[in-house]
């Protein structure tokens, strides 16, 4: 609990505090991670699947590895995580949540200012003309057996609009901005090893701000923390927000 009170005293304190989140905030709505102990992604799969290469060379069996994983994130819905995170930008505690997950459950969860470093699985784009599609209009095409799915104006094959490896990621300079100019990030949920994303407390680290980590399992940058919450996100969040919202004497 003296880390939770330690965090809460951060966030108040600080002028300019962002979030900083990864999948491990989005399991608690039935979203595998990607290398967490129960079950992640990448320890059933060859992260592979998930290049710009192997979608250029066998596009068909990247949408069908794709399809079942949309099944399941379509069906998410946001937790008391990403509800805290989006309350705590209410009461302008945070500035903004950088996140590298493709799910959309800040956004639904009603946070606003909102950098999806690593694009949006809710839509797809179409690689020769880059005509954009929601991701429902190209469940159905793929439902209807149209693999992998193509563009109604050009004919080109269409990607989820996220980043794959080998790609660039998304808005990297907004969030590197960001993250230059504020004296707090509080990560949640990520292991905090792929980069340039986990640059982001990094950069405010070295900008003398406080790094708070709430993550279930050790990260690759509890060295740089100030604050280790090591507990689910959902429960850590629930308590901050009301040590917060009980300091600032708000029901
Ligand atoms: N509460 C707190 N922590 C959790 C919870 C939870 N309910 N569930 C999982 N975790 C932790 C895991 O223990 C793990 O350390 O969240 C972390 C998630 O780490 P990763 O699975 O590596 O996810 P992330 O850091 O977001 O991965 C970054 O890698 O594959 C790429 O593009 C993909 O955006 C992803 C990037």
């Amino acid at each position: 609990m003296e880390d939770i009170k330690k965090a809460a005293e951060i966030l108040i304190n600080a002028h300019h505090a962002i979030a900083f989140t990864g999948a491990g905030i989005s399991t608690e709505s039935g979203i595998p991670d990607f290398r967490g102990p129960q079950g992640g992604l990448w320890k059933q799969y060859s992260p592979e699947l998930a290049s710009i290469d192997y979608f250029l060379q066998h596009p068909k069996e990247f949408w069908l590895f794709y399809r079942m994983r949309m099944s399941t994130l379509f069906a998410a819905k946001p937790n008391r995580a990403h509800h805290a995170v989006a309350e705590l930008e209410k009461l302008g505690i945070i500035k903004a949540v950088i996140t590298q997950n493709v799910d959309g459950l800040h956004q639904a969860a009603g946070s606003r200012n909102v950098i999806e470093l690593h694009g949006t699985m809710r839509r797809a784009v179409c690689l020769a003309c880059g005509r954009t599609y929601p991701m429902d209009v190209v469940i159905k095409k793929i439902d209807s057996g149209q693999i992998p799915p193509l563009c109604d104006e050009c004919g080109g094959i269409l990607k989820p609009d996220t980043v794959l490896f080998g790609e660039p990621v998304k808005d990297f300079d907004r969030a590197r901005e960001l993250a230059l100019m504020s004296d707090a990030v509080l990560v949640i949920g990520s292991s905090l090893s792929v980069y340039p994303a986990a640059y982001v407390p990094i950069f405010v680290k070295e900008m003398g701000g406080k790094v708070i980590i709430i993550n279930m399992e050790p990260t690759e940058l509890d060295y740089i923390a100030d604050v280790i919450i090591q507990c689910k996100a959902g429960d850590a969040m629930t308590l901050l927000l009301k040590e917060i919202k009980d300091r600032l004497g708000i029901q």
